[in-house]
């Protein structure tokens, strides 16, 4: 039986990527969630309740790539609709994040879907598990909207070159934020060949407009820095 975790006011939406349709539950508002305490303890807010914009578009993304059979890490999944998507895809996602509740949503989500079990793992990146590492490397790291704060930067980039091989592509959907440009920039400086992409999403609800970067980060001709 699928449980989606209680004691939250739910909703459920019909999200379509591409030709996939996805049925969606979720708590109604993230900014009802915030816990003050957790806030003081680590500046953690809830923002995994949302499907943000960023997760639409890296979603759509990944059903076209031929990911079939790849060993995908989702980085800051939340909802992990992009997990779900490489998982209808016949990839072998693990979607994180440091929130186990939003991991728990995410699993309900995938089984109401009818997609069997989504792998996940509470991962926070600052102090990630050993048990991400021995599950490593991965062939695709995906992340949707995680560089929004000064010190994720550091983190992503360093967790990113510690459970990547040789051949890994990263893929990072970002709404501009200008704290994404420092993850650029240091994946760059550790050796990944990048490149960038635009991508339009009709539902974008905030401020800056339709346009999502889709970062992509590949092994360069020359090899990256051992971290
Ligand atoms: C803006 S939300 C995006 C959620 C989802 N990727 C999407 O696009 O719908 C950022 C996500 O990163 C997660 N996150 C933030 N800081 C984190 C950390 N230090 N370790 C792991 N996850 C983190 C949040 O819990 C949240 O799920």
């Amino acid at each position: 039986m699928i449980s989606f975790p209680q004691d939250f006011d739910l909703v459920t939406e019909t999200v379509h990527v591409a030709e996939l349709a996805f049925t969606i539950t979720h708590p109604r508002s993230a900014e009802e969630l915030i816990d003050e305490t957790e806030y003081a303890d680590d500046q953690r807010l809830p923002y995994w309740a949302d499907l943000w914009p960023s997760g639409r578009a890296l979603a759509a993304e990944l059903v076209w790539r031929d990911i079939a059979g790849a060993r995908v890490l989702e980085l800051g999944a939340g909802l992990s609709l992009p997990s779900m998507v490489a998982l209808a895809r016949g990839a072998r996602p693990l979607a994180t994040d440091w929130y186990p509740v939003a991991l728990a949503f995410a699993r309900a989500n995938a089984a109401a879907a009818g997609l069997g079990e989504l792998d996940t793992l509470e991962v926070d990146w600052s102090c990630a598990p050993n048990e991400l590492f021995a599950r490593g490397p991965f062939d695709l790291i995906i992340g949707a909207d995680v560089a929004y704060e000064r010190r994720h930067a550091a983190q992503l980039a360093g967790l990113i070159g510690r459970v990547a091989a040789p051949s890994t592509s990263v893929l990072i959907a970002d709404p501009r934020r200008p704290d994404a440009n420092a993850l650029v920039d240091a994946l760059v400086e550790s050796g990944w060949e990048y490149r960038r992409y635009e991508r339009r999403i009709a539902q974008r609800p905030d401020e800056q407009g339709p346009v999502i970067y889709l970062h992509e980060f590949g092994p360069a001709a020359g090899g990256r820095a051992v971290p």
